[in-house]
């Protein structure tokens, strides 16, 4: 299958970008480099036959339409968002522009394609979103693809809006797509602003390690492997108009995890005092949702997905990974934003 992939210079779009080219399928990358991507996320396929990198906007919809009369794509894959919380909370501005305008942009572009193309069957715009957009759960409950949407920061609001116009695309159009909706993602790659790779940077720096308010937010991790498995059998076997939740079934406080980390990186690279004193609480972010929690039973039973990570061996090769690849970390400390404390003025 070629597969346009949106925003496979970031975290989750290169895992979607290396798996895909290993299972033999052709990828177009269409990603305008922003802030949070990194190009070395793919150097292992960047030689690749079936990898071609585009440097474009999904914001600009001529250039969209462009690059599909000239890629001619089976399916799309969209990840290309601004994606911190803490960022829309200082500047929401980009996160309404990218999230919002810059889907209706390629949706307009791909429906303008699939239709001059005589409406192939086949055809599969994939969606790719957050459990955020759901809000905050209590002690109990997880979320469903039914719950409601109610999101609490301008970053789950703009990929809430980015949902509704997907789903709308399809009721309205016709145009054959499915929707998936994630919780935290962890592993090799991810753009040092985000909870594991600051923690694992602060630490080996032995700097304060911050965490918000009481470190009890609980969140549900799945490693980013797992999840590009998830989103490429969602592509290939999903129902046409259906939306998966996908989740790890690894709930923890933020604190817990932090303990984690410091406890995974005392074995592997053991210093003078444990990590964990390292581990300093600060200011909440303004409208912190307390718990997130996924119910993965639809895309377990109707399409056998199982997470293959455990927590411990997901977070032990994480860290590994960052250990051995301190050069990729260390190129992207002087990038705006890395190592300061964000969105603490909302
Ligand atoms: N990180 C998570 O834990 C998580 C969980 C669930 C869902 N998601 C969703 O998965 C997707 C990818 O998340 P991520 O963590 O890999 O993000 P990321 O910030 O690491 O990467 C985003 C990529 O999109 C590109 N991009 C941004 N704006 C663009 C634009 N206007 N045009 C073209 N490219 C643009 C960036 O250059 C970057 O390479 C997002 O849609 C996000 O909402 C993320």
């Amino acid at each position: 299958m070629k597969i346009l992939v949106t925003g496979g210079m970031g975290f989750i779009g290169s895992a979607v970008v290396r798996l895909a080219i290993r299972s033999g399928h052709s990828v177009v990358n269409v990603d305008s480099l922003t802030y949070a991507a990194c190009i070395e996320n793919v150097a292992s396929v960047a030689e690749s036959p079936n990898h071609i990198f585009e440097k474009a906007d999904i914001c600009d919809g001529v250039q969209m339409l462009e690059l599909l009369k000239q890629h001619k794509p089976d399916a799309i894959m969209h990840l290309a968002a601004e994606s911190h919380v803490d960022r829309s909370i200082d500047g929401p501005g980009a996160f309404v522009e990218t999230n919002i305008v810059g889907t209706y942009r390629l949706l307009e572009a791909a429906r303008h394609w699939w239709v001059s193309q005589g409406r192939p069957e086949g055809f599969r715009f994939h969606h790719i979103s957050t459990d955020e957009v759901f809000g905050s759960l209590g002690t109990t409950g997880f979320f469903v693809e039914d719950s409601p949407y109610q999101p609490n920061s301008p970053y789950s609001a703009s990929k809430a809006g980015s949902d509704h116009l997907v789903r709308a695309w399809h009721e309205t159009y016709g145009l054959p797509i499915v929707m998936t909706n994630c919780s935290n993602n962890y592993g090799p790659f991810q753009f040092p602003e985000k909870l594991i790779p600051v923690v694992i940077l602060k630490a080996l720096a032995g700097e304060a390690i911050p965490i918000y308010g009481k470190g009890d937010n609980i969140r549900d991790w799945l490693h980013v492997e797992d999840h590009a498995e998830a989103l490429l059998l969602v592509l290939e076997k999903g129902e046409l108009g259906r939306s998966y939740n996908i989740g790890g079934e690894n709930e923890m406080t933020n604190l817990e995890l932090v303990e984690k980390l410091c406890g995974v990186l005392d074995r592997l690279r053991p210093a003078a005092a444990p990590y964990s004193e390292l581990i300093t609480f600060v200011k909440d972010r303004p409208g912190h949702d307390k718990r997130y929690a996924i119910d993965a039973t639809r895309i377990s039973e109707e399409l056998s997905w199982r997470p293959s990570h455990t927590p411990e061996t997901g977070l032990e090769q994480t860290v590994q990974w960052y250990l051995e690849n301190a050069d990729w970390l260390e190129s992207l400390k002087s990038r705006t934003g890395v190592g300061q404390r964000l969105g603490s003025s909302g």
